[in-house]
């Protein structure tokens, strides 16, 4: 296929929980590469996508989806079959990370600490029977954006597998208390470790995204043998996944125990100006502009 001289197709939106917020990762992408000299155009993604890159024949995609079929490795491997180079990972880590299970077991053996699986045990009716082995959090296992994550403690009434979408793939976990900290790794590196803070029972959609909602802190105030370890971790992670671009890991991290624990690995994370990896990125002197393009400069297929 000819390229279209030197155009970078923006995908963005699509059809899950999270397509308005890959448009705000799109747009704030977007207008940092053309702040750095690059050509581009934001492209929604439909069902039809294949065909509407074939149309616009772009020399690389900027890969600012979220969630499903974007982060997944759905979106990576059609890529791959139409040889347009793109940023981030490839079908392999994205498939993965995408999978809080499959990444337990991917990084089992490199000496990084996730929370605990729990059995899920369903009744027949859809009820799901909580353990009375203390607070649990049941997630879905392929979603973000703390999308479906709900925290249940002894005591709470049991919940049914209808109360989410149906066909989700359910998991449990033990329920971490204590302080959330993220890690953002650049090509292979830790940027810093940011504490993030919320008002809100846990992380979820709203403390995420609306306004005042939660409040980071940069580098975040936490004993420096903890700090190296999430830095330590999320490059691990990283780099045993065989992430590209950036990927962002999360914690929790218990101050009454000491524990610091991975929750899972982000292979697209937002990337808004106020999003958790710019203002990471821009902390080590790197400004948004100077970020895209270095994505945009190791987009490649698999
Ligand atoms: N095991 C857990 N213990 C405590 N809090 C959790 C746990 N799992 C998830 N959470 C809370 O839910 C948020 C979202 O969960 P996470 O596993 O990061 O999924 P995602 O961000 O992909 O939706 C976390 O940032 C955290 O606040
Ligand atoms: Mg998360």
């Amino acid at each position: 296929m000819t390229k279209n001289s030197d155009l970078t197709a923006f995908l963005m939106g699509g059809w899950n929980d999270e397509a308005e917020v890959s448009r705000n990762t799109a747009r704030a992408c977007f207008d940092a590469a053309v702040e750095a000299g690059w050509q581009g155009e934001l492209v929604e993604m439909g069902r039809d996508i294949a065909q509407t890159l074939i149309n616009l024949r772009p020399a690389r995609v900027f890969n600012a989806l979220h969630g499903v079929m974007g982060e997944d490795g759905n979106i990576q491997g059609l890529l791959n079959l139409l040889e347009i180079p793109y940023t981030h990972s490839g079908v392999l880590a994205s498939a993965i990370a995408m999978d809080k299970c499959a990444t337990k077991t991917a990084l089992a053996g490199t000496g990084i600490v996730f929370a605990e699986n729990l059995p899920l045990e369903i009744a027949d009716d859809g009820t799901i029977r909580i353990p009375d082995s203390g607070d649990i959090v049941i997630k879905p296992r392929n979603t973000g954006s703390s999308v479906g994550v709900r925290i249940l403690r002894q005591g709470d009434t049991s919940p049914h597998t209808q109360d989410w979408a149906a066909g989700t793939q359910l998991m449990a976990e033990a329920y971490i208390p204590g302080r959330e900290l993220t890690v953002g790794v650049l090509h292979g590196a830790p940027l810093t470790v940011t504490e993030i803070k919320q008002h809100n029972q846990f992380y979820d959609y709203e403390a995420k995204y609306s306004a005042g909602g939660s409040s980071h802190q940069f580098p975040a105030d936490i004993d420096p043998a903890i700090f190296d370890k999430a830095l330590d971790w999320a490059a691990t992670a990283h780099q045993s996944l065989e992430c590209r671009g950036v990927s962002r890991a999360d914690f929790r991290f218990d101050d009454a125990t000491g524990a610091l624990i991975m929750l899972e690995i982000n292979t697209q994370p937002g990337m808004t100006e106020t999003s958790l990896v710019p203002e990471q990125a821009a902390y080590k002197g790197i400004p948004m502009p100077a970020l895209v393009a270095s994505l945009l400069e190791a987009a490649r297929c698999d």
